[in-house]
């Protein structure tokens, strides 16, 4: 069933990231009980740290069980997983070092983006790791229980900078993005993908975020311009966590 989208505006960065590890416990109890797999894509950036530092302590670390979590990205920087700009590094170094020193997480649950292969063989490579993962038939998408999102204050998702040609490219599950305003290729999955998730959660805080939050959420539909409209999961939840200041220009009452 097609849940409608709920907007949680929280105080600060670290209450976004209270609710969004609320969140992946949630979930992570009602998906991984099932099939004891719980397929989850991080995203990239600075936001994301408040969360993974608390998802690596307790309480939250307590409460999730890790042996089935699978650990995906959702886009990455063309750089080796060593390099500051990397977000897989970000993520070792804010969470995954500690799960695996501790031995909740073995390698073999971490995934990710081949990023020191050339752009286009690391997007073919990865692709075909999901297909092979998730053993999809030709045409079929991953169905990610968990997918966290960030959004760029020119209301980029994922690596789907606005006006780039990977806003349109809908028949792989991950693709090469050149992003002419950062003068770089970008690993992404594609928006399709994200629309298969179970859970979608975008985590958004800083005033710097606030108009382009303002525009996709109550702005006229334009992905070219604002590519976090694109995310629209077609069977699964989107939630939206943002703080007070992304939150300043939408219409009083928005959250729900
Ligand atoms: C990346 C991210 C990107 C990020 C937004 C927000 O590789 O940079 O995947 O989409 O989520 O740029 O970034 P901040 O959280 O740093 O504001």
């Amino acid at each position: 069933a097609r849940d409608r989208a709920h907007l949680v505006v929280a105080d600060d960065l670290s209450a976004v990231a209270r609710a969004a590890a609320d969140l992946f416990v949630q979930v992570g109890q009602s998906s991984a009980g099932a099939q004891r797999r719980f397929a989850v894509a991080l995203s990239g950036g600075s936001t994301p740290r408040a969360l993974h530092a608390l998802l690596g302590a307790p309480p939250y670390h307590d409460a999730i069980n890790w042996a089935a979590v699978q650990l995906y990205w959702g886009d990455d920087r063309c750089v080796p997983p060593d390099d500051p700009e990397s977000n897989y590094r970000m993520a070792r170094e804010t969470l995954l070092d500690a799960l695996l020193a501790r031995g909740d997480l073995r390698e073999e649950q971490i995934h990710r983006m081949p990023t020191e292969l050339p752009p286009q063989e690391a997007a073919s490579a990865y692709e075909s790791q999901l297909r092979q993962a998730f053993a999809l038939e030709t045409g079929q998408a991953p169905r990610f229980a968990l997918v966290f999102l960030g959004m760029g204050a020119d209301g980029h998702t994922l690596s789907l900078f606005p006006h780039t040609a990977a806003l349109k490219v809908t028949d792989q599950l991950v693709t090469v993005n050149f992003v002419p305003k950062l003068n770089v290729n970008r690993v992404t999955l594609t928006y399709p993908v994200a629309n298969n998730a179970a859970h979608v959660v975008f985590l958004v805080a800083g005033a710097d975020k606030a108009e382009a939050l303002a525009q996709v959420l109550e702005g006229p539909r334009d992905p070219e311009q604002f590519p976090a409209q694109l995310i629209a999961p077609h069977d699964g939840q989107l939630s939206w966590l943002v703080d007070r200041a992304a939150a300043a220009h939408l219409q009083p009452g928005a959250a729900g």
